[in-house]
């Protein structure tokens, strides 16, 4: 089959360049434009790189317009349904289903890994009792690059395999723990027995003084939402881990950088912002209208936390599926206490959806825009959602890392720019300024 091209031609020269298009298994092709400013001495122009592919990989696939999401081609309706954290981990870093043999040494593998250096435990001392958890997250990942550096060649498969089994163990003690210092409470040890989602919930709300059991079906929906979590192409974040790893950076170093841009309120943070959104609206007596037109107002600051999104066009898969979870677990509560903030969430649903502004710039509601309600439902307190968020995440991260550092040809990432600042000038001695 000829390979396809396009072919780029220079108006105010005649000169002309052919540009080969690569051809991908599913979602646009894309013009390789590597040769262009050697031939032409042009560079690109996209800020937020809205239209560029800044690498090729197996790991995620999206449709913006269809509201498509597949980890390794499995659908997440799919994976949702029939998988696991942990199942999905395996699936992400390693790229097929693990058997079932293969699946339990996997969970004893990271059971073997949850423990912390007792040295790391310090490092919480040191943020004040209202540190927000993810500048916690931030600072003790980061920090685990002090423990796990020297011995650890990332150039070595078997070495980036073992940071990812200590990554996706450590992020649920860690987060964890975040919670226990800002609450003043003893930090409780990982337990082998529990599954990934119920040592998490353990970690968080058990005593040493009593017995706890965490609440299946909180656990449940916990281990569905991270599994929505887990990866997401090439979103901010992902390209933030996938930049530092380039400079062949420690990776929890990268995975640190990636948790202070999940943080922002435009990307992970928005799940906070969600919540605080529907409690501003619950208690200001104004008319939910009110805050949509403020959403519309270009010279009011103010947008519909949990709308819109880079990708998707149409309504976000998981916030279906998150939907869904939301009345399952709010019916099942006996006293309906947080029932009025999925009823403001729907209201506002239904009427962005109706709404011109919104219908024409494509806004659906996206991941964050439930999963606030429901971690509220599960008595998470606000700002620990966006470190659940980052917990889920970790297993995205490393295996897209994984994937960039598995490459030969992978090169350190360096953007070029558009310069449109002063022209060349001499410099003016201060006593003629
Ligand atoms: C996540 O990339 C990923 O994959 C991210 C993520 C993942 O899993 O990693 O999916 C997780 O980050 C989800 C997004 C969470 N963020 C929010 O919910 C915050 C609210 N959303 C907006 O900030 C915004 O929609 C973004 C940041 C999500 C997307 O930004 P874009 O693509 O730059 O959108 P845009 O600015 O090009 O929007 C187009 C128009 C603009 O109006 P016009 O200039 O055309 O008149 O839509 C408007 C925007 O002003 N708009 C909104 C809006 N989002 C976009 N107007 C009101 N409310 C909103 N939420």
């Amino acid at each position: 089959m000829t390979k396809k091209t396009v072919t780029l031609i220079d108006d105010s020269t005649g000169r002309e360049i052919k540009l080969d298009v690569l051809e991908p298994t599913a979602g646009p092709p894309t013009i390789d434009v590597r040769p262009l400013y050697k031939a032409l001495g042009y560079f690109t122009y996209d800020p937020g790189y809205v239209s560029t592919a800044s690498c090729a990989s197996t790991i995620t696939y999206m449709d913006g317009e269809q509201g498509v999401l597949q980890y390794r081609g499995y659908p997440i309706e799919q994976l949702a349904e029939h998988s696991s954290y942990l199942e999905t981990c395996y699936l992400l870093y390693y790229g097929r289903l693990p058997t079932a043999a293969e699946l339990d040494t996997f969970i004893d593998t990271i059971n073997q890994h949850t423990m912390v250096h007792e040295a790391l435990k310090r490092f919480y001392s040191g943020f004040r009792r209202d540190a927000h958890p993810m500048a916690i997250m931030m600072g003790v990942v980061g920090a685990l690059s002090a423990f796990y550096h020297e011995h650890m060649n990332i150039h070595d498969p078997h070495d980036r395999e073992i940071v990812a089994h200590q990554l996706i163990a450590k992020m649920p003690t860690i987060a964890a723990w975040s919670y226990r210092y800002a609450k003043g409470l003893p930090f409780m040890y990982p337990r082998a027995k529990l599954s990934y989602a119920e040592d998490f919930l353990h970690m968080m709300f058990a005593n040493p003084t009593a017995p706890y059991t965490p609440d299946p079906k909180f656990a449940k929906a916990l281990d569905l939402i991270l599994i929505l979590h887990a990866d997401h192409e090439q979103n901010a974040s992902t390209s933030t881990v996938r930049l530092s790893g380039s400079s062949e950076a420690n990776p929890f170093a990268a995975v640190a950088a990636g948790i202070a841009t999940l943080w922002g309120p435009a990307h992970g943070g928005a799940n906070e912002a969600v919540i605080r959104m529907l409690q501003e609206i619950n208690e200001s007596g104004k008319p939910i209208e009110h805050y949509v037109e403020r959403a519309k107002d270009k010279n009011d600051r103010f947008r519909l936390m949990g709308f819109g999104h880079r990708v998707y066009k149409t309504y976000d898969p998981r916030a279906r599926i998150i939907r869904k979870i939301c009345h399952d677990i709010l019916d099942s509560e006996t006293d309906g206490e947080h029932q009025k903030l999925l009823d403001t969430a729907m209201k506002l649903e239904e009427i962005a959806l109706n709404d011109p502004y919104f219908q024409q710039r494509n806004l659906y509601p996206n991941v964050d825009f439930y999963s606030g309600v429901i971690f509220v439902a599960m008595g998470i307190p606000l700002n620990m959602f966006t470190v659940l968020f980052a917990m889920a995440r970790t297993i995205g991260w490393i295996s897209q890392w994984n994937e960039m550092m598995s490459d030969e040809k992978s090169r350190i990432g360096r953007p070029r720019q558009l310069y449109v600042g002063e022209a060349t000038r001499d410099y003016v001695p201060i006593s003629q300024r």
